[in-house]
């Protein structure tokens, strides 16, 4: 039988696995890497998506996923632990479901979208409200990985980085060569992290001729690494990189500097915008977070940053039905009217 047979079976040569580890797969990877006609034309690039929210929960975490749970599955775990803005602790809930094991997580109380929250519950994941950030949340489930025996699969887990490589390596196949500028959310800094090191191996590997410029692009209200100091109460919209102190900093520094890139903050309102943009003239519905690498995009094209003619990827890290409330709620409002032709057709313009 043919076909996808997930990240760990697909890259196994460049992945630490033997033949020993379990397979713990939802035949995750592979997602479309779309071209995107409406910003390459606002930016005279050649702009493209990758659609991470074209994984089996939704979102890149699987990527990370699928190899930390194999790993602690190989290691003799009976259950995993991580804190979440909502897409890990889903995520690691279907994989930890997959294998017969147990998940606890911990998400911010009243912080965490409801497709996510959803996600977490029905995989049958026990999930605690912590009255606290996300960064709270982490060193709680850090301390508690230590003390305690359950294993920890936040991206610190040296196996979710390395799953999350196999995204970079799958934008190079499909390209042929490395794109001129990566762009993508930045919370905890784990995917930039895990993007720049996939690219370095594929550079170093002949598989790409260049590296690209990497653009990480953190909400302004959530921005440490912009603004070079720990935010206490960090704020956005974007939830999902509600983040006041990430885990890899230095390393997502690392990145921005080994590559000639910039990370930077985008404001609430731009984030948005570029989320009904994707949605309205790409066709692509994401969420909040995943449209911070488009609003960084068209912020760094307006201040003459990028070389028309390049070649650009943008992640779109996340589904957009994680978070419906938000898609509903800043929608035109549909009009209500009795099942008749004449008055459809007027409420249509027809
Ligand atoms: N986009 C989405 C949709 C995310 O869920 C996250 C992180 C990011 C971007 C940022 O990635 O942390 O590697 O820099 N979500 C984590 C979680 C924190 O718990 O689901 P990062």
């Amino acid at each position: 039988a043919g076909g996808w047979r997930g990240l760990i079976e697909e890259f196994a040569d460049r992945l630490p696995v033997t033949d020993a580890t379990p397979r713990i797969t939802l035949r995750e990877g592979a997602t479309p890497l779309v071209p995107a006609y409406s910003l390459s034309e606002a930016t005279g690039c050649e702009v493209f998506l990758k659609i991470e929210g074209a994984n089996p929960t939704g979102s890149f975490k699987d990527r990370g996923m699928t190899l930390a749970v194999s790993k602690a599955v190989e290691e003799g775990a009976k259950a995993v632990i991580c804190a979440s803005t909502g897409n890990t602790s889903a995520s690691a809930a279907a994989y930890a479901a997959r294998a017969g094991i147990t998940c606890a997580v911990l998400v911010p109380a009243g912080k965490i979208a409801l497709g996510k929250l959803a996600q977490a519950l029905v995989h049958g994941a026990t999930l605690l409200q912590v009255d606290g950030n996300f960064d709270d949340c982490l060193n709680v489930a850090d301390k508690l990985s230590q003390d305690y025996p359950v294993v920890l699969v936040n991206h610190i887990n040296p196996y979710r980085i390395q799953g999350q490589k196999t995204a970079a390596w799958e934008i190079v196949h499909t390209l042929g060569d490395a794109p001129d500028i990566h762009c993508l959310p930045v919370g905890n800094a784990g995917n930039i992290t895990a993007y720049w090191a996939g690219y370095n191996e594929d550079f170093k590997e002949g598989n790409a001729t260049r590296l690209p410029r990497m653009l990480g692009v953190q909400a302004s209200g959530a921005s440490p690494i912009v603004s070079g100091h720990v935010v206490d109460d960090p704020q956005t919209i974007a939830t999902a990189i509600r983040i006041g102190n990430p885990a890899s900093w230095t390393n997502a520094l690392d990145a921005r500097d080994a590559s000639g890139g910039d990370i930077i903050a985008a404001t609430d309102r731009d984030i948005h915008r570029a989320y009904l943009r994707l949605a309205r003239e790409e066709g692509v519905f994401v969420e909040l977070a995943s449209a911070a690498s488009v609003a960084g995009l068209l912020n760094k094209a307006a201040a003459g940053w990028i070389t028309p003619g390049q070649r650009i990827v943008c992640t779109v890290t996340g589904h957009g039905l994680k978070d419906p409330d938000w898609a509903v709620t800043t929608a035109a409002q549909p009009k209500k009217i009795p099942a008749d032709v004449a008055t459809a057709a007027t409420a249509l313009g027809l």
